[in-house]
């Protein structure tokens, strides 16, 4: 028994990477005692200081997506409110909606909750039992009154890549909405909004950004009209009675999570430092270190294809993969996440939607020698399973 104390071993990263850049923790102290004014209310020095960190941040994200106007990035305080922004906000006519089995019930819910109430026709692109979702069925689907293509760009179940550039060419001409679910890759893949013909990016902070949680964000391209959902004060257009439609404060309404967006400006010069290429060669390494060693252990089952990000979901026939989860956090330390990862249709297309699968998700902080102990400690649970 390689059982070890108090040692943890974090592969949850597709949930929240963990540990932080040393930068993001000195960084968010900082700016909890020297920001701690409301940015944009009011005209006093400490406010006018968080209101100028924010828009550093801004200029940052732009950097990062190559988005020309750093005013077109909202504030939101995860992928999961940008994401409801862009299908409930920007998805403002009747029309057929394309999106895929990958999906997370951060889009899959609100664009059901548009299909429920007749507002949209929504068709749904299912993927091989590998997780590989065809551009070319997606391409093909795009009819007449297509408005919009919403897809995830890595999935966090068996993390699939898709080729948004690829879909991006066909939308731009046909003049699609592309929506784009960035939650597992930014941090880890380049985007680029002008490259891909992304129109809507909708990002989480605190996964591979490096931020604290409750901080991501929304892109909407200039020329996109959005019907605000939440209203509230902006700190500007006070007379206004509605919301005013302007970016950002159009879909910023309330107080904004200073600390948790100066963290993800910190996280953000931290992978421009180390390089985006380089952070994904480290987990990728690491990621075909595990499944080289997987592949060898006939009762393991592997889900997903060799295109993936740092995502590897499997079973051991015969164990409940939350039973499997547990046992690896209390015997060994290993922090994984199992059951369903809240994407039910990519689960059913892979066959474990029952079961659901254990997912270990790498991050550059992960190491060689964790991967391998990892492997040992699955070979010694598939050992004693079959005793
Ligand atoms: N969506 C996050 C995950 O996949 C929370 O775990």
């Amino acid at each position: 028994m390689i059982k070890i104390e108090k040692k943890i071993i974090y592969f949850d990263n597709s949930a929240t990477s963990f540990p932080k850049p040393e930068e993001v923790y000195k960084a968010s102290e900082k700016a909890m005692r020297i920001y701690g004014a409301n940015p944009g209310r009011g005209g006093h020095r400490m406010a006018v200081e968080a209101s100028k960190e924010i828009f550093k941040v801004r200029e940052k994200v732009a950097n990062l997506f190559n988005i020309k106007d750093p005013l077109r990035i909202a504030f939101t305080q995860n992928s999961t409110y940008a994401l409801n922004f862009a299908i409930k906000s920007c998805i403002n006519k009747k029309g057929h909606v394309i999106t895929t089995a990958l999906e997370h019930n951060s889009s899959l819910r609100p664009l059901f909750s548009k299909r429920d109430s007749g507002e949209i026709e929504l068709e749904l692109i299912y993927p091989e039992k590998n997780g590989e979702i065809s551009i070319e069925k997606i391409i093909e689907s795009i009819k007449e009154d297509t408005i919009a293509v919403v897809v995830n760009h890595i999935s966090n179940v068996t993390g699939t890549i898709v080729d948004i550039e690829k879909i991006g060419k066909v939308t731009r001409e046909k003049g699609v909405m592309l929506i784009v679910d960035a939650s597992q890759s930014a941090g880890y893949l380049d985007i680029d909004v002008e490259r891909d013909g992304i129109d809507i990016l909708c990002f989480t902070g605190h996964k591979s950004l490096y931020g604290l949680q409750g901080s991501g964000g929304i892109y909407i391209r200039e020329g996109i009209d959005f019907i605000p959902i939440i209203e509230g004060g902006t700190g500007s257009f006070s007379k206004l009675e509605r919301q005013p439609l302007v970016m950002p404060e159009g879909l910023e309404a309330g107080t904004l999570n200073t600390l948790a967006i100066v963290s993800l400006g910190v996280g953000i010069e931290f992978i421009q430092k180390v390089g985006i290429e380089n952070i994904r060669e480290h987990e990728d390494r690491l990621k075909q270190r595990f499944l080289i060693e997987l592949k060898k252990i006939p009762e393991i089952e592997v889900y997903g294809s060799d295109n993936r990000g740092p995502v590897v979901t499997l079973n051991i026939k015969g164990i409940d993969s939350g039973d499997l989860a547990a046992y690896l956090d209390e015997e060994y330390g290993i922090l994984v996440r199992g059951g369903l990862h809240c994407a039910p249709k990519i689960h059913e297309a892979i066959g474990n939607g029952e079961n659901g699968g254990v997912r270990f998700s790498f991050g550059f902080f992960n190491t060689d020698e964790e991967v391998d102990y990892a492997i040992k400690a699955l070979k010694e649970i598939v050992t004693e399973n079959s005793n």
